[in-house]
């Protein structure tokens, strides 16, 4: 056992050996909030005349790569395209499993000249096979891997027919879920993946058929409630270990330290103004079986 005693550490630690949960090293792809803004409204929580604190996004930017860093993760950084103000969503620009990359189409205009520019990106990143779709995907904000499995969302911007060609392109098997608030508009907002056996999500996001299935796959889910899901604690980003989750989502982060999770609160007000948290500023680079990392750029 370390000494509790000695030097103080320059880097931040995550908390003691308290669990056995075992924590897998990521890759992500992150994009500078340079260009971040409220300046339209795409979804229920944006509302332009309401000011965004630019010096305080990118603080809460920076802090929540210094988190991921500071568990061993890695972080790429794509370059955010001007007058994009959405692209630090990173999570939108695609979904890699496997090593292999389905590019996003965006249901917005606002968004569109994103999806190029995120699949030049997860080239530069070292994914080799990128694919562009056919079919209207806002990427890991409506697909969240779990295991083997892909959830799929539906309802407000992924097209039902895209979760076809992601199972085509991907051979994975993918579920469709039917998302029902408007307020939890992308798939990512409502569940996430805890490790790859189990999940925690909002029910209230789903129809009562996406409910079911939910249950009936995950019967020992982490259900959020209603405050957990507006504060965005859904919206979390999990190593099997540590679970990076918005800081407001006190019930939430009860129950995952009750099941032996690591919580580690982060602060990301001013992206919650555009109806962003977590995980929708982080795109995980998943490798090819058998490779230990993807290749660097
Ligand atoms: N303002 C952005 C939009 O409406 C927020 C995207 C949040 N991203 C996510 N993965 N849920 O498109």
């Amino acid at each position: 056992a370390r000494a509790i005693t000695g030097a103080p550490t320059t880097t931040t630690q995550p908390a003691p050996e308290s669990t056995d949960r075992r924590a897998t090293r990521r890759r992500f792809l992150m994009t500078p909030p340079t260009e971040f803004d409220v300046v339209y409204a795409i979804n229920a929580w944006m509302d332009p005349s309401r000011p965004v604190d630019t010096a305080l996004a990118m603080r809460q930017w920076e802090d929540l790569v210094a988190v991921y860093e500071s568990l061993g993760h890695d972080v790429v950084r794509a370059t955010p395209g001007p007058g994009l103000p959405d692209m630090v969503f990173a999570a939108n620009g695609g979904v890699v499993v496997g090593g292999i990359a389905v590019g996003a189409r965006f249901a917005t205009a606002e968004r569109g000249p994103e999806a190029v520019l995120y699949r030049e990106a997860l080239f530069a990143a070292g994914v080799e096979v990128v694919h562009e779709p056919t079919h209207v995907n806002e990427g890991e904000g409506d697909y969240v891997v779990v295991g083997d499995t892909i959830l799929a969302g539906t309802g407000f911007r992924t097209d039902r027919r895209a979760h076809d060609e992601l199972a085509r392109l991907t051979g994975r098997e993918v579920v469709s879920l039917q998302l029902d608030d408007p307020r939890f508009y992308h798939l990512d907002v409502a569940v996430f993946a805890l490790d790859d056996d189990n999940v925690a999500y909002y029910p209230g996001a789903f129809d009562a058929a996406g409910r079911a299935e939910l249950e009936r796959r995950w019967p020992d889910a982490v259900l959020a409630d209603e405050h957990d899901a507006l504060v965005l604690g859904c919206n979390a980003v999990s190593d099997g270990r540590h679970v990076v989750v918005a800081h407001e989502a006190t019930s939430l982060i009860g129950q995952l330290a009750a099941r032996g999770f690591v919580p580690i609160p982060v602060d990301l007000s001013e992206f919650r103004k555009s109806g962003g948290g977590v995980k929708c500023c982080t795109m995980e680079l998943r490798p090819a079986p058998g490779a230990t990392e993807l290749r660097p750029a």
